[in-house]
């Protein structure tokens, strides 16, 4: 001590004498620093209005602020070098005595709950390399001050609030930057790029759903690094970029230009110099320019793109024509995205050659012709969707090949024939629509054995024959459609094992009898529509049957009630028609009968009319709003298919007790429940002793495909199959979640170790166009599957 003192008295000595000032203010620099620091930090804690994890409490404990949570001091200055606080719920504004803390060379508070403005004060910590701030509640504009921390490599004020024009000077004075990302705000104003400021290491340009207008900027040309280019979802306008942006730009990656209002060069009618534009980026892996309403043909230079393009998204635009058969020359592409749009011709049968794809989008085209039996060779393909075309011909037998099938789309066609049989091969699959169709024939009973389906619509075609018994198998199903149809026969008993089934319509169909006692039992039913059939008896009265709507019986004459809480217009049973019918045995039944046809024919028509405004409804510029939307809850989301121990199944279904049950089968019984973090899950479980070696195979099968799937992504199935004597699986039910949710799940952030693109919802459109951030989602499945 007695040392240390000497040379602290002589040091300041010396600097006295170089200085010649007190030296006392100087001794108290270093000094003061340090608690300088930790004085700012403290400021900054005491501005923190809610910490519900606590991370802050223990600030302030120990007098060194380097071992406080989420700090981090260079070893040698003990100067505070780096503030991390992510997702930790904090809220509050932002105190500006962050600006002390003038050794800081990381702050990041991202994914929190701070609002206010950005403090103009961060702009004097000029050693920071590391800004995030992104994912809070930020609101006004960004400080000009933040253009003087020229060190700057990483900026991110994503998913905030922030109004207000860019400030030139950050990518004038910014040099350095690598990483910027404003996306998800309301920025306005132009991409303020000029030519005489060069970002030359500038790798992430991340701002997507803004309200940029004006231009790609040109001199963006001479920032060859760049390997994100996230535009989409603004007011970006002008022509495609063509010759000369993206020449020099071999890196790139991702471009998303999607949702704006670009043109493509002699008046909006050529596409060609765009693709050949980024024939140089032999990196490109995905390229979105949708919802540009953009006219032209695909160019055949399309299939000059780099052949390790994976995402291609075209949708939302006016191209005509045919789909060149050049596409296929982009044989590493996962999803192909051309729908809403005017094409036409067939669907060329050399996209097989693609047989990586794994999602086909050519819905609410024109599309003519056969489906091509190729298709069937797809064997990732998870989702198929070539609705709203003009297809005619059968549905290929092949079409059962693609194993890994999750969602088939095949409706408002003008497909013939019979639902194949071996459609039940698809054992993954989970939302099938044949709807608006040509089809005959019968109900195939194998459609029983698709245990894992949650929308069947077969609706508004000619199907005939009984509604098989067997569809009681379809435990999962939520949505059951099978109006405008011809089909007889009664309702099978076994409907009422369908516990999760929300929607039921079988209106406008010739069927007939009583409406099974069992339906009391369906637990979710809502929204039954039973109208215009030649329905007749007492109408259950239990169950969610009081709760019916009325025009879910309407046109069924022959039906009755005997309940008076039954708001449903039925007739009452018995009393005065119970008399008449003794009286006139013969002719009051036959009367009836004649009645009710007339009534379902009137109402067959009825029925159909409603259909076709239905889907007269459905717009070029939107999605049908389909039933499938259940709520806009968060999907299922258990990271990376996790095991899940008999331990946590037996907890979630109560130790699989009976009021769990909701439906047994031929291979064993199906519980409902809910897991530790809140998944409500149907848990299948195969019971060995009453099939034997059947079971087994069947769930081995079942497995397997489970462990072939590609979809991880797309649907969680959650597998069991290691323990000898119990066999489960454990899929997730969407009673609260929406199908489109399960299939592009948002919890979607691609890459690692920075926070990238987001995935949020968007605000109202302004302009009423369908502006809609997918992309992360998209992009953030690929990246989990390359990591896989
Ligand atoms: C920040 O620094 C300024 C001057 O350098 C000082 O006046 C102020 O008290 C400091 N704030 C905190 C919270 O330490
Ligand atoms: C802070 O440092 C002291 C001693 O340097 C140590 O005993 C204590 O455990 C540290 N606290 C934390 C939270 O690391
Ligand atoms: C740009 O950087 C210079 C220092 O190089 C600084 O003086 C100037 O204020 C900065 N510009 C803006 C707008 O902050
Ligand atoms: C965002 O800012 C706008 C005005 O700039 C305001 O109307 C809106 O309420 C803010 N939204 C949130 C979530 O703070
Ligand atoms: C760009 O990056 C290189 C290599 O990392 C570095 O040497 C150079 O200084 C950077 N340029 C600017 C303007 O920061
Ligand atoms: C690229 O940078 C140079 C300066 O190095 C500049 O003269 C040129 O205009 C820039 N290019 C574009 C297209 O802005
Ligand atoms: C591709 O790069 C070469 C060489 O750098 C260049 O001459 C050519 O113009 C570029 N092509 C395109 C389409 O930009
Ligand atoms: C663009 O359209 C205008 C009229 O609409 C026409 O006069 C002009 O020649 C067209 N230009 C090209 C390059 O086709
Ligand atoms: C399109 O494919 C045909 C036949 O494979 C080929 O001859 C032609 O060069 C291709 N066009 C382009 C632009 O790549
Ligand atoms: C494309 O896929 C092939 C295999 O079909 C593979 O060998 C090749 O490396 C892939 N190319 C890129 C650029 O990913
Ligand atoms: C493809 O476009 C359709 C619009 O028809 C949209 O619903 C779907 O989400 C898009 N899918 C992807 C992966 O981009
Ligand atoms: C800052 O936060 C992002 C996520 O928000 C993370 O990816 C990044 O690694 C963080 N940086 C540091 C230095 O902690």
């Amino acid at each position: 001590p007695t040392t240390k003192v000497l040379v602290s008295t002589f040091l300041s000595f010396f600097l006295f004498l170089f200085h010649g000032a007190s030296p006392a203010p100087v001794a108290s620099v270093g000094a003061a620093s340090e608690e300088g620091d930790s004085s700012a930090l403290l400021a900054f804690k005491s501005a923190v209005s809610d910490d519900p994890k606590g991370v802050l409490a223990g600030w302030g404990a120990s007098p060194d602020a380097c071992n406080w949570t989420g700090v981090a001091c260079d070893p040698v200055t003990r100067r505070v070098v780096q503030l991390v606080l992510r997702e930790q719920k904090l809220s509050g504004e932002l105190s500006s005595a962050l600006g002390n803390l003038s050794h800081l060379r990381v702050l990041n508070l991202s994914g929190n709950l701070f609002a206010g403005s950005v403090p103009p004060e961060l702009g004097s910590l000029s050693r920071l390399k590391q800004l995030s701030l992104a994912d809070n509640q930020f609101q006004g504009s960004i400080p000009v001050e933040l253009t003087r921390v020229l060190n700057l490599e990483y900026l991110n004020l994503g998913g905030n609030n922030l109004s207000g024009p860019i400030p030139a000077a950050i990518f004038c004075n910014l040099s350095a930057l690598q990483y910027i990302d404003m996306s998800s705000n309301i920025l306005d104003g132009e991409i303020p790029i000029r030519p005489d400021c060069l970002l030359p290491n500038l790798t992430f340009l991340v701002l997507w759903s803004n309200n940029l207008v004006g231009g790609i900027p040109p001199s963006l040309s001479n920032s060859t690094k760049l390997r994100w280019l996230l535009l989409e979802s603004n007011f970006l306008g002008g022509e495609l970029p063509s010759d000369g942006m993206f020449g020099g730009m071999r890196s790139l990656e991702l471009l998303y230009l999607s949702f704006n209002y670009f043109r493509s060069p002699r008046n909006n009618t050529d596409l060609q110099p765009f693709f050949a534009s980024l024939t140089n980026c032999t990196g490109l892996r995905e390229l979105g320019v949708a919802g540009n309403d953009l006219p032209g043909t695909i160019p055949p230079v399309v299939g000059r793109l780099s052949p390790g393009l994976r995402q291609l998204h075209l949708e939302f635009n006016s191209i005509f024509g045919p789909i060149p058969a050049n596409l296929s020359d982009l044989a590493n592409l996962t999803t192909l995205n051309l729908s809403h749009n005017l094409l036409n011709g067939s669907i060329p049968p050399g996209l097989s050659r693609m047989q990586r794809l794994e999602r086909l989008h050519l819905s609410n085209n024109l599309l003519s012709g056969d489906i091509p039996p190729s298709l069937g060779s797809f064997q990732r393909l998870g989702l198929l969707d070539l609705s709203q075309n003009q297809l005619a011909g059968a549905i290929p037998p092949s079409i059962v090949q693609c194993v890994n099938l999750l969602k088939l789309d095949l409706s408002h066609n003008m497909l013939r024939g019979v639902i194949p049989v071996g459609l039940s091969e698809l054992s993954a699959l989970f939302y099938l629509n044949l709807s608006s169709n040509l089809l005959s024939g019968a109900i195939p009973a194998t459609i029983g054995e698709m245990d894992k389906l949650q929308v069947l619509n077969l609706s508004s075609n000619r199907l005939s024959g009984t509604i098989p018994p067997e569809l009681g198998g379809c435990v999962t199903l939520e949505y059951l459609d099978l109006s405008a149809n011809a089909l007889v026969g009664g309702l099978p008993e076994t409907l009422g094992s369908l516990q999760f089934l929300q929607v039921l319509d079988v209106s406008c169909n010739g069927l007939t009898g009583d409406l099974p006692r069992s339906m009391e039992n369906m637990a979710s039913l809502r929204l039954p529509n039973f109208s215009y059939n030649g329905f007749s008896g007492e109408v259950p009265s239990g169950g969610a049957f009081p709760g019916f709507p009325a025009d879910a019986f309407l046109g069924d004459a022959g039906l009755c009630t005997r309940t008076a809480s039954m708001a449903s217009g039925l007739a009452r049973c018995g009393g005065a028609k119970r008399r008449v019918l003794h009286n006139r045995r013969v002719v009051v039944p036959v009367a009836v009968t004649v009645a009710s046809f007339t009534v379902a024919i009137i109402g067959l028509a009825a029925c159909r009319a409603v259909a076709r405004t239905a889907s007269a409804s459905v717009g070029r510029d939107g999605r049908r709003s389909t039933l499938l939307s259940y709520g806009g809850d968060e999907p299922i989301e258990r990271g990376d298919h996790p095991r899940i121990s008999h331990r946590e199944l037996s907890e979630a279904t109560g130790g699989f007790e009976q009021s769990s049950l909701i439906g047994a089968g031929r291979f064993g019984r199906v519980h409902e429940g809910t897991l530790r973090d809140g998944t409500r899950v149907a848990v299948k479980v195969l019971d060995p002793k009453t099939g034997g070696g059947e079971v087994s195979r069947s769930f081995k099968r079942e497995c397997d495909v489970l462990r072939r799937t590609r979809h991880r992504n797309l649907v969680r199935v959650v597998t069991t199959c290691s323990q000898p004597d119990f066999h489960a699986l454990v899929l997730p039910l969407m009673t609260n979640g929406s199908l489109e949710s399960r299939i592009y799940p948002r919890d979607g952030r691609p890459g690692r170790g920075m926070d990238l693109a987001r995935v949020r919802t968007r605000r109202p459109p302004v302009d009423g166009r369908r502006r809609v951030q997918l992309r992360g989602a998209a992009a953030g499945a690929d990246h989990r599957e390359a990591a896989d």
